[in-house]
């Protein structure tokens, strides 16, 4: 379903329209969706790109007594901090330079409905001061203002980082982490729930089919077993990517294994992820699948292969966060320098003379 599509409260009782998959990981995210929709509850919604967060947060509205209101999404990570605050909270004009009228904020532009807080886990230490007081106090004032602005509205927010490893880095507070964690929702990772796979395969062949003008083409068993072995970085917004693309790619009205990218057909090695959350369990399946790639299912020193992928990755982030500067990197890694200088020339990686 598209961003900006509505969700009808009607259709199914437990399911959620236009959000696919049975899997009991998914019951259970429509059962708790359904349970606290009505509820002015917080709701923080947290689990990897591409896993529906979105499609969640605007389900929470359109169930909600709020649906006659509006559905205010702001995304934190894209605006820079001064930015996002006159975003949120509007300012009032000479407020700065290039500020030359008074300017609503988005917590006003969603008074009565629901505001959706994309991307939280952006915001900057100070702003997330200002935006405790509003989820404690529903209150603010517009940037230049002294005047003290009520708002009522309902406060979502998504985050495809593992907030407690923020709170642990001491980029996010954790009084605003428990005030926003009021009712916690996690998306599971498509590779986590394989069973989906030939619904959301059939739902995304239709809807394709039919954006592309053309009956809705079936799919070989073997293509959807490459789909569900697949380890899902981007997750269904990636899933939805490939069988569009299969779509424009078919010549006939069969989509056949061949359509999908090398790295689903299992011919090249899949691209490894470096930011979101992923369970130490998900990373390892990925280093174990590329690895395997790399040196045919029949290679024995699995081991040294996942080592070395992992190691050779390590060095080079930390050389590259270093300037590649040796005796730093050996410092931050805490080995001595001779291991690094070993390191770099079996791994051949770029680093500073030193
Ligand atoms: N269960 C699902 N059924 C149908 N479509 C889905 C499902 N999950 C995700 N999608 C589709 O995948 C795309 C990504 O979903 P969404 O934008 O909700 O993800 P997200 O978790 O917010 O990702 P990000 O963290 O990158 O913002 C959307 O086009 C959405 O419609
Ligand atoms: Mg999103």
């Amino acid at each position: 379903m598209a961003a900006t599509e509505k969700v009808s409260p009607t259709a199914g009782s437990t399911g959620i329209p236009g959000i696919i998959g049975d899997s009991p990981a998914m019951q259970e995210v429509y059962r708790i969706t359904r349970q606290v929709a009505s509820s002015s509850a917080t709701v923080l919604l947290a689990g990897e790109t591409g896993t529906g967060k979105e499609l969640i947060a605007r389900a929470l509205h359109e169930f909600s007594p709020r649906r006659s209101g509006p559905f205010v999404r702001v995304n934190c990570g894209a605006l820079s901090e001064s930015l996002l605050e006159s975003e949120l909270f509007g300012h009032v004009r000479g407020a700065f330079t290039s500020a030359n009228e008074n300017r609503t904020g988005r917590f006003e532009a969603a008074h009565g409905g629901t505001i959706f807080l994309d991307e939280i886990n952006s915001v900057s230490y100070t702003l997330q001061v200002k935006l405790l007081r509003v989820l404690q106090e529903q209150e603010f004032e517009r940037v230049g203002d002294s005047k003290t602005i009520r708002v009522d509205c309902r406060v979502l927010a998504a985050t495809n980082r593992d907030l407690m490893d923020e709170i642990d880095a001491g980029n996010f507070r954790d009084d605003l982490y428990y005030r926003l964690n009021v009712v916690p929702i996690y998306l599971p990772p498509l590779r986590d729930r394989p069973s989906d796979i030939p619904q959301l395969v059939d739902f995304f062949l239709k809807r394709y089919a039919a954006s592309n003008k053309r009956p809705a083409p079936a799919i070989m068993e073997n293509a959807v077993e490459a789909l569900q072995s697949y380890v899902w970085p981007g997750n269904v917004r990636e899933l939805q990517n490939y069988i569009e693309r299969a779509i424009v790619l078919a010549t006939g009205n069969v989509i056949t294994i061949d359509l999908l990218p090398r790295h689903v057909q299992g011919l090249a090695p899949v691209r490894l992820r470096r930011n979101g959350v992923r369970s130490s369990e998900s990373l390892c399946e990925e280093l174990v699948s590329a690895s395997m790639l790399e040196a045919g299912e029949s290679s024995s020193n699995l081991y040294d292969r996942v080592v070395n992928l992992v190691e050779k990755e390590l060095f080079s982030q930390v050389l590259k966060s270093c300037q590649g500067v040796q005796t730093k990197a050996a410092s931050r890694l805490g080995i001595n320098r001779n291991t690094l200088h070993k390191k770099i020339d079996d791994y051949g990686l770029e680093a500073a003379d030193s």
